[in-house]
């Protein structure tokens, strides 16, 4: 690791993306396969998966570098651009997905934890939503049981941390997403449920 002062992070979109996209896809599989994701992934999936964020108009992934290296990543795009799964509950309630922007995930080696770069993803996620035009900011969390087995004694739970950047739970608010856990011979559904916060007054839905 180099010295704090090498650690920067930016917001890249379109193709300045693409050179990034297999360091992006290692993270990821490197960091969701700790609890609580568990998701045993697989880097072609991961590329193609990425490739959204190319894509998409608006959308963005910021990263973390220490020196040339990633250490970590944080994406986002217009909500009515993510997947009819991820989409359903704002749907199911009728409300407008151009409103929203959605932040896919943030990952981040353990390494570098607790310096303040995750606090850094969302402001940077957030100037892109309000770039965008977003009345909210919106993403999702898997839901565990709090006596999951599978939770090491120190797994440290992020709800604070987000509550602290202003969002709200929304237990009930659930959508469904697919993948392979460590030990899983195939996909399984999991749930995940949302926070929102508002990025221009307007009141939560
Ligand atoms: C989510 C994740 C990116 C957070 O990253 P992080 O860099 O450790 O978070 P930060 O250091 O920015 O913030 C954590 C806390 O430490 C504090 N902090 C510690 N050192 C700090 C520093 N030097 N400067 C600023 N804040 C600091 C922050 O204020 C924050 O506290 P708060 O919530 O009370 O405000 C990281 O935990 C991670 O990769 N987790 C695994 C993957 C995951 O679950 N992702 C989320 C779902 S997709």
């Amino acid at each position: 690791m180099n010295s704090p002062t090498s650690l920067t992070v930016e917001t890249l979109t379109g193709a300045a993306i693409v050179p990034h996209l297999p360091a992006l896809a290692r993270l990821r599989i490197t960091v969701f396969r700790e609890f609580p994701y568990l998701y045993d992934g697989d880097e072609a999936y991961e590329e193609r998966y990425l490739r959204t964020y190319v894509e998409a108009p608006l959308a963005a992934v910021v990263i973390a570098r220490d020196g040339a290296e990633i250490v970590g990543a944080s994406t986002c795009l217009p909500l009515s651009a993510e997947t009819e799964n991820v989409t359903a509950p704002f749907r199911a309630r009728g409300l407008d997905l151009s409103r929203f922007f959605y932040f896919g995930e943030s990952v981040l080696l353990k390494a570098y934890r607790g310096r303040g770069i995750g606090v850094a993803f969302f402001e940077h996620r957030e100037a892109q939503a309000r770039r965008a035009g977003a009345d909210y900011a919106t993403f999702c969390a898997v839901i565990r049981a709090p006596d999951d087995p599978r939770r090491p004694p120190d797994y440290v739970p992020l709800d604070a941390f987000w509550r602290h950047r202003g969002y709200t739970h929304y237990p009930d608010f659930v959508c469904t997403m697919r993948w392979k856990e460590v030990g899983a011979a195939e996909e399984t559904d999991h749930r995940l449920s949302f926070w929102m916060k508002s990025l221009s007054g307007a009141p939560l839905p």
